[in-house]
């Protein structure tokens, strides 16, 4: 009863729990400015290193853990190491989805050094590559060298409203040569290949190897209940942690506070939660215009480092063309129930495993018409991610 009377006082008293899914706004429901403030302009910030840091911190990860810890006891030098508490062991057990956050990071803190005249140098593993598991060693040791000959990064400009986004696209909109040449060439010289789908006859097939991983991922306990240990339900939890996946539908933070949500049990794979989550993603798989790939030949540390680096050039090289992306991992994932769609999803990209990984497969597209960019994704801040 008393929750039920918070839910109405918080939405200005249109909000029961049962007419919920069709409010919007309200202040228990929202991403708090306050966990999106990392996505400000960190023009205040007269250290170089913390400088570089406010801007490689907003790099695309998984599961948006942020598992970057800074350290910067070492005069002129920043030891970048991951929180063994932030990593993924169902979904990604061998971290190589993490690692490929790592290599976005670095990628975002290089581009941010250029534009104060700086090379960032890094030794990527300086004391130790890790082995199957990844491990507290640093992954990069890294320092900012002034240049007057560095070659600022256009890409830069578009790293404060870089999304990843989860919506419909417009399915009748293609994604031109013209703009999948634009991504391929922010690869670079990285040692990554690039590939882009955007026919049907090349769409069809990976539409439904997406829709299938998505269906193991739901139906499986393990990467299922990590995920869902990751929720943060409303404004509250979304602002205490700033990380994980926020959830802002009004009818679920309603479902969670009066105890119909139950975020510790997992799903019956025929329950309405799963059914519901599973028509969502057919729905925007459906709407999905055209696929990127990325692909390295191997499958080294270093290598899953670069594959993030070149994912998040082409994410911000999208975001210049107007282009939304939502990477599909779910098909590239590791465990062992999902072994089909990972051997059908190499085969098709040319990519026989295990010769070849492929690291990024993303859904790609514009905007409907009329639809403006996602909202920012939380951070942690910068303090939060000092280890020293
Ligand atoms: C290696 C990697 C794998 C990812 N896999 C997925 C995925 O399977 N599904 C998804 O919705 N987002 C995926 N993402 C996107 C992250 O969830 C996203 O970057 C994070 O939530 C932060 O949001 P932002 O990119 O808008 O800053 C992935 C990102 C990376 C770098």
């Amino acid at each position: 009863m008393q929750r039920r009377q918070f839910i109405r006082l918080a939405c200005g008293g249109t909000v029961a729990a049962a007419g919920a899914a069709a409010v919007t706004g309200c202040s228990f429901a929202e991403v708090p400015s306050t966990a999106v403030a990392a996505w400000q302009d960190p023009s205040g910030e007269k250290d170089l290193r913390r400088w570089v840091l406010s801007y490689a911190l907003l790099a695309p990860n998984p599961h948006n853990l942020q598992p970057w810890l800074a350290d910067l006891g070492r005069e002129g030098e920043i030891t970048l190491r991951l929180d063994p508490q932030r990593l993924l062991p169902a979904t990604d057990p061998f971290g190589r989805q993490i690692l490929m956050g790592a290599g976005a990071f670095l990628e975002l803190l290089a581009m941010a050094a250029a534009e104060r005249g700086h090379r960032a140098e890094w030794e990527l593993f300086p004391d130790g590559e890790p082995g199957l598991r990844l491990d507290a060693k640093p992954f990069a040791r890294v320092r900012l060298l002034g240049d007057a000959g560095v070659a600022r990064d256009p890409l830069f400009a578009q790293v404060l409203v870089r999304r990843t986004d989860r919506r419909a696209y417009d399915a009748g909109r293609r994604v031109t040569t013209a703009e999948a040449d634009t991504l391929r060439a922010a690869v670079g010289k990285l040692p990554v290949r690039f590939g882009l789908a955007s026919d049907e006859t090349r769409v069809a097939p990976i539409r439904a190897i997406a829709r299938e991983a998505w269906r193991i991922e739901l139906t499986t306990p393990a990467p299922m209940m990590e995920s869902m240990r990751l929720l943060r339900i409303g404004s509250r939890e979304i602002d205490q942690h700033r990380d994980g996946i926020s959830i802002t539908s009004p009818f679920l933070v309603v479902m969670e506070r009066v105890g119909l949500f139950d975020r510790s049990q997992f799903p019956a794979p025929d329950s309405q939660a799963t059914q519901g989550q599973l028509k969502d993603f057919d729905a925007i798989t459906a709407s999905t215009p055209a696929y990127l790939w990325l692909v390295t030949e191997g499958n080294r540390r270093t290598q899953q480092v670069d594959a993030g680096r070149a994912y998040v050039r082409v994410n911000l090289a999208g975001t210049a063309a107007g282009l939304a992306m939502h990477p599909n991992e779910q098909a590239l994932q590791e465990y062992p129930e999902v072994a089909r769609p990972y051997q059908a999803i190499h085969a098709l990209l040319d990519a026989p495993s295990p010769r070849y990984t492929v690291q990024m497969l993303a859904r790609v597209g514009h905007l409907p018409a009329g639809i403006a960019a996602a909202a920012p994704a939380p951070r942690r801040g910068l303090a939060a991610q000092l280890s020293t």
